[in-house]
């Protein structure tokens, strides 16, 4: 019988670890809620662009921080993201977005802003969740019951991405990568971080399949020792 207490479980790493793949199958295997933080990020980042907002300016960002209201659904089988009722799952996914994101989401207000808004969405999971960004386990919910950072080598991590991107060049992503993981790892707010008890998966040479096993059985002991 599964546990009764909501399990917490906080997934962190850079771009192209395999996060969102394997927070989403683990959530649907445990019967979990899941939150896809960076979509927030992205989904505020979509909002400034549409609303004529300089990126490049963070007073002007922070101004406008409170305005858009940014709605997650927690299905693992079918996540949902709005943005005052619009359907932004597809939009927040484009090059002119994910090249912005860093600057928006290094601002405090921004930070502020989404992390209240994911705290109240993980307290009111009622039989857990699985909660994936960069600064879940040092920031957001630092009590998390189970706190995991993958990692992968840059290559393996553009050769997923540009995968996903179907056929973008391999060169170019992972440039793209390692210039994001920079400005998120050095910007001052809650940087791209491993807590110091979090669990290491590097995936480099791991299947998605074994990564989600692994996951899973570190979830199942966690609950079992509770
Ligand atoms: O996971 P992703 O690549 O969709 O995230 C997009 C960006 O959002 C990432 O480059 C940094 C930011 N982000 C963040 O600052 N904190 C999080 N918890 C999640 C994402």
């Amino acid at each position: 019988m599964e546990s009764a207490t909501p399990v917490i479980v906080a997934i962190d790493g850079p771009a192209g670890t395999g996060k969102s793949s394997t927070s989403k199958a683990v959530a649907a295997q445990l019967g979990l809620s899941y939150l896809d933080t960076g979509a927030q990020y992205r989904a505020i980042t979509w909002w400034m662009v549409n609303n004529g907002i300089d990126v490049d300016d963070p007073s002007a960002v922070a101004a406008a921080a409170g305005k858009p209201e940014i709605v997650s659904g927690t299905d693992p089988e079918g996540p949902t993201i709005t943005v005052d009722g619009v359907d932004v799952s597809g939009p927040i996914r484009t090059q002119e977005v994910s090249s912005k994101v860093s600057a928006v989401s290094a601002v405090p207000e921004v930070r502020a802003r989404i992390t209240e808004l994911q705290r109240s969405i993980a307290a009111s999971a009622a039989s857990g969740i699985v909660v994936e960004g960069r600064d879940i386990g040092t920031t957001v919910l630092p009590d998390a019951d189970l706190k995991i950072f993958l990692t992968a080598s840059p290559e393996a991590r553009a050769a997923r991405r540009s995968g996903e991107l179907k056929g973008a060049d391999v060169h170019s992503t992972r440039e793209a990568l390692i210039k994001r993981d920079e400005a998120d790892s050095s910007r001052k707010t809650s940087p791209l971080a491993k807590a110091d008890d979090a669990v290491e998966v590097d995936t480099t040479e791991l299947t998605l399949a074994q990564v989600i096993e692994c996951v899973v059985t570190l979830v199942e002991e966690k609950r079992a020792g509770k």
